[in-house]
């Protein structure tokens, strides 16, 4: 018999290796023969630890398991989900990114094939550098860090880069609030991420690669890690990929944790062994990035993003979604809601479906005040823009962006004033220093929303100046956008500020 716990981090963090640990002891206790594999998670993280039986109509679920219901489960009395794949959560997705994640294990390069892995790498071999590029920007798909840039328009500016050396660096510094999609994916189905850079490399003709994965995900490194060793074992990576005649190898980064090195610049400072500040662009890491060399820098989830695009083709991947956002979006749903995980969509599905119907609607049964979409940098959308398509035209005309795809969903106790002295204050701690519309800004603009709750709603004009400035003025993403949450708190729930005053009053 087999029976599958994951091994992901969130997981792990509400008892999974415990409950691994009692069926193989409880087991052995009884003589049975089984088998535990250690799967990613499904993404149903309200369910974990899930427990999956195998049986001939398929996976049966359990969840919540706990260390106490082992023995029910072991004689078949526990009560079960059924089916995982029958599952609502599982039927009404699209999993192309995340097709094998929470099925396989992750550690296994067979298991990894039989669920068609590497066919995207040799697709790609077959192909020139011109010609795998050239499928990528077919397929719409776009960087999933947040920016949204065309990931086959940033490689053609590499593959076009004279250079004697070139260099693929994945992004895993995820650093949004509720995020988690990149954890999840190297922790689940890690081959994915390096078959993706292998594929980039082939395309820009870079050689060697690096994932700059953050401190605060330890069992991703440690996955990743092993990961790439088996990949180089088996002649994946290494001077000679799948006897193509062709090179790429790479290595696992580890960043010391600082949110600014999630942007590209700070993060290729950060790789280079400086202090992890933001540089001017141009030039464009795609010209000169790491070590001054043509630099494809991309987030994880785009570069995993590449295989299942090269496997079922350009036209099958732009097949999803709605207008200039193609393809899927793994959307991580988080805060007050009853049913939160990773949810890998088409684009274009409503927002308010996503909040009402996938997530449930709010853990405290109190109504839904606002959702952040986009992590800390993300504005704050009340349920007036509720049927705002998840895309990123459609979120840009709403004065919002979807970025890394996190959703925080938070109900009507909320006091928005605090949340936007929240996003002053995340940039005050997290700014570099480099500028200073934010490193001074963020620290006025504390000061300023605290002017106004104390019931000095003058300075409201001046909180609006301050945000303009720090828009226009920043020189990277994190002052430029902490307006957004400010500025969204602000418009959106102008009774939160302005009730200040007549407390105060
Ligand atoms: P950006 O718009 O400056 O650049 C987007 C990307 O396109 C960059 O990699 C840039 O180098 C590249 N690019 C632009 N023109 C190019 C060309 N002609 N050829 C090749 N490459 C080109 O945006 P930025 O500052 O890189 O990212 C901002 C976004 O990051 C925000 O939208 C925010 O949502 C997101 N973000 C994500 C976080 C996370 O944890 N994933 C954390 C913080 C911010
Ligand atoms: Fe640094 Fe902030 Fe300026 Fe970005 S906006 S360069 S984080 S000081």
């Amino acid at each position: 018999m087999k029976i599958y716990i994951p091994l992901d981090s969130a997981a792990k963090a509400v008892g999974a290796d415990d409950v691994a640990d009692a069926i193989l002891l409880e087991a052995n206790t009884r003589g049975l023969d089984i088998e535990v594999i250690r799967n990613g998670t499904r993404g149903m993280i309200w369910l974990e630890p899930l427990v999956e039986i195998e049986t001939e109509s398929g996976r049966v679920g359990y969840g919540i398991v706990d260390v106490a219901d082992v023995p029910a489960l072991l004689d078949g009395k526990l009560e079960s989900l059924g089916v995982v794949e029958d599952l609502d959560w599982m039927k009404g997705q699209t999993r192309l990114t995340f097709q094998r994640c929470g099925i396989t294990d992750p550690l296994s390069l067979t298991d990894y094939e039989a669920h068609g892995g590497l066919t995207g790498l040799r697709n790609a071999i077959a192909m020139t550098p011109a010609g795998i590029v050239e499928e990528v920007t077919n397929s719409g798909l776009r960087g999933r860090g947040g920016a949204g840039f065309p990931t086959g328009i940033k490689w053609n500016t590499v593959l076009g880069a004279q250079a004697d050396q070139k260099y693929i660096v994945c992004n895993a510094d995820e650093g949004d609030s509720g995020t988690f999609a990149d954890r999840m994916i190297m922790e689940g189905d890690p081959f994915t991420l390096i078959e993706g850079m292998i594929i980039a490399g082939l395309a820009v003709e870079a050689t060697q690669g690096y994932v700059y994965l953050r401190s605060e995900y330890p069992d991703a490194i440690d996955i990743m890690e092993k990961a790439v060793v088996l990949a180089r074992a088996a002649g994946i990576l290494g001077a000679d990929v799948l006897g193509s005649g062709r090179a790429f190898d790479m290595e696992i980064r580890v960043g010391a944790g600082a949110y600014v090195c999630g942007e590209e610049t700070s993060l290729l400072n950060s790789l280079e062994g400086k202090r992890g500040v933001v540089r001017a662009k141009p030039p464009l890491p795609a010209l000169e990035g790491f070590l001054g060399k043509p630099t494809v820098v991309n987030n994880v989830i785009s570069l995993a993003t590449v295989p299942v695009v090269m496997e079922k083709g350009a036209a099958h991947y732009a097949d999803f979604g709605l207008g200039r956002s193609k393809g899927t979006m793994p959307i991580q749903i988080a805060g007050n809601v009853k049913f939160g995980g990773l949810y890998e969509t088409a684009f274009g599905l409503p927002l308010g479906d996503l909040i009402d119907k996938i997530a449930g609607g709010t853990l405290s049964g109190r109504p839904v005040k606002a959702v952040q979409v986009g992590g800390p940098l993300g504005a704050y959308m009340p349920r007036s823009k509720f049927d705002t398509p998840f895309a990123y035209e459609e979120f840009d005309g709403q004065g919002g962006l979807i970025g890394h795809a996190g959703v925080v969903v938070f109900d009507d106790s909320t006091d928005m004033l605090g949340m936007a002295r929240f996003a002053m204050e995340f940039c005050a701690v997290e700014s570099c220093g480099k500028c200073t519309p934010c490193r001074i800004g963020a620290v006025r603009g504390v000061e300023t929303i605290d002017r106004i709750g104390k019931g000095d709603t003058d300075a409201i004009e001046l909180l609006e100046d301050l945000c303009e400035t720090m828009k226009d003025g920043s020189l990277c993403a994190l002052g430029g956008f902490t307006p957004f949450p400010v500025m969204s708190a602000l418009q959106n729930f102008p009774d939160d500020f302005a009730t200040k005053k007549e407390a105060a009053e």
